[in-house]
């Protein structure tokens, strides 16, 4: 079955200062034989302390981010392979903060997640509607076309390695979380759509995070819904405290 995946996503937060305080106390807290998977992605600056200070714990380092072409001239950007050298194993793709002040699209979407196959780095591929789209009806066709879109083209074999995390972007930093069902009927909707565009088969491997004002109150009635196989965690992921604590509620989910 799918294990349940937390991860964290830091967004612009933590100097490598506040990043070695928190791998410290997250250790101090004991994550061997916890059985959630566990991922954080760190601004690029704190990629290189969290990895050594988290070398030997069962956590994942991920990016937030990587440009879809090798290198060249692209000030400010950061390419897969220089995030697969500073240890990352995973990389956030197409976050709706990336859409909404970047004016990423779906084609780039699509063109980063085969630069992250390409090096190796699990593309954790982010999809959500407004608020404005959700109070319109169009939820469903905002999905559809966002996840088609991110993975026109690829092979099953290469949609197998990927991770999708639908953050609806009116739950993201308001406080508003989906109701684990609302949550849930868009997760069911996802797989459904998996399962057209790579078969049954892959649809039930592939493992969908929710995202959205998840935090330790909330986590485990999410968690606990069917197509729900993780929580990608924004603000509540920044204490050590709150982030062990969701660990430790998906620990206790049988499903
Ligand atoms: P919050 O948990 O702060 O709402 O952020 C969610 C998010 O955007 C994670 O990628």
């Amino acid at each position: 079955m799918r294990n349940l995946l937390i991860a964290g996503n830091w967004k612009m937060n933590h100097t490598a200062a506040a990043t070695e305080t928190f791998c410290r106390e997250l250790r101090a807290r004991g994550l061997e034989g916890k059985r959630p998977d566990i991922l954080l992605c760190p601004p690029f600056t704190s990629i290189g302390t969290m990895v050594s200070l988290l070398k030997g714990s069962p956590v994942h380092v991920g990016g937030q981010n990587l440009h879809q072409q090798d290198k060249g001239a692209f000030t400010g950007e950061i390419s897969a392979a220089m995030l697969r050298e500073a240890g990352c194993s995973h990389v956030l793709i197409g976050h709706s903060e990336r859409r909404q002040y970047f004016h990423e699209d779906d084609a780039g979407v699509n063109a980063k997640t085969r630069k992250a196959l390409e090096n190796g780095l699990t593309p954790v591929i982010c999809i959500g509607e407004t608020r404005e789209e959700r109070e319109k009806g169009v939820t469903n066709a905002v999905i559809k076309t966002q996840l088609s879109g991110a993975l026109a083209g690829f092979a099953v074999g290469e949609i197998r390695k990927m991770l999708i995390a639908y953050e609806p972007v009116w739950a993201i930093g308001t406080g508003l979380t989906a109701t684990p069902e609302q949550a849930q009927e868009v997760h069911r909707y996802i797989r459904k759509l998996l399962s057209e565009i790579a078969g049954a088969e892959t649809a039930q491997l592939l493992r969908i995070l929710y995202g959205g004002s998840a935090k330790p109150d909330n986590a485990a009635e999410l968690l606990s819904e069917a197509d729900i196989d993780g929580l990608l965690i924004g603000g509540a992921s920044l204490k050590a405290e709150d982030f062990f604590r969701i660990i430790e509620i998906a620990d206790t989910i049988n499903k």
